[in-house]
């Protein structure tokens, strides 16, 4: 077994499903304690079980005293923070830019940009008391591509590489590490939920690999962000696509 993440505390949003369910079993498989922070709790409590050291927190990553409370939680229950990873979306509807309902706007950028700004807010002064850390923001392929129908989505994601790099030059001299992550379509409920067949044949056409990709490929290259064989990488936007952008 893996001790790469020995005496590491960890935090994951929206680590009960999909690319942070694997990141999750992942950092655990390596020795962390990790926080699954969900929407969902009863399957981030059924995630901590299987996993072993690991607790579930109940988080609307949309709202800043929710996460000020999950960082608090998992300083409390585990006595520091040296991980995390902003992870938490969601999709929104698809619809053209001029018919874009304002209220689903504002909820999308809640939930995919304002969080991880909320995230690293109360993360950053807990590792900075730790002696240091390292953050992850899952951004996407569309953090610096374009996409019809997807105006709140494409332009969260494209803050969220803003405000990693940003970050990144700011705590780099204190030892807090922050990157981002551009996966490509990956299988996931967010992918099969919200693509026809139809829909999702065409974006394999999309990716030189020709699949598309699995949560584990994104987690791979996610923990290895987090470990500290990483440690002259940061404010850097990483892309695990499948060939996509290339
Ligand atoms: P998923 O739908 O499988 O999992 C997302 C998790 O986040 C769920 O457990 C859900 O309960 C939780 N969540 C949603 N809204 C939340 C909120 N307001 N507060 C707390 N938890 C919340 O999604 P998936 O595919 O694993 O996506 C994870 C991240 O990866 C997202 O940021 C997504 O934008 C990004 N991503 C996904 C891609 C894909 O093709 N699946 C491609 C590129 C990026």
């Amino acid at each position: 077994m893996s001790t790469e993440f020995a005496n590491k505390v960890a935090l994951v949003t929206g680590g009960a499903s999909g690319i942070g369910e694997a990141v999750v079993r992942e950092l655990a498989a390596g020795g962390a304690k990790v926080v699954i922070a969900d929407f969902n709790l009863e399957a981030a409590e059924a995630l901590a079980k299987e996993v072993g050291s690991a607790s579930a927190f109940k988080v609307d990553v949309a709202d800043a005293a929710q996460v000020e409370a999950m960082v608090a939680f998992a300083v409390d229950t585990y006595g520091a923070l040296h991980l995390a990873v902003n992870n938490a979306g969601i999709g929104g509807p698809n619809l053209p830019t001029a018919d874009y309902p304002l209220d689903q706007w504002k909820r999308v950028v809640d939930v995919d940009m304002n969080s991880v700004l909320y995230s690293m807010k109360y993360e950053i002064p807990a590792m900075l008391a730790a002696g240091g850390g390292s953050i992850v923001n899952m951004a996407s392929i569309l953090g610096t591509h374009g996409w019809a129908g997807s105006s709140a989505y494409v332009s969260s994601k494209h803050a969220v590489v803003g405000m990693t790099k940003t970050a990144a030059i700011e705590y780099a001299p204190r030892g807090v590490r922050i990157n981002a992550v551009g996966p490509g379509f990956i299988e996931t409920p967010l992918i099969h939920s919200e693509m026809t067949d139809e829909a999702r044949a065409g974006l394999i056409g999309l990716h030189p690999a020709g699949r598309l990709g699995r949560p584990e490929e994104v987690s791979a290259l996610t923990c290895f962000l987090l470990s500290d064989r990483a440690s002259f990488i940061t404010g850097s936007y990483h892309l695990v696509d499948g060939g996509f952008s290339a």
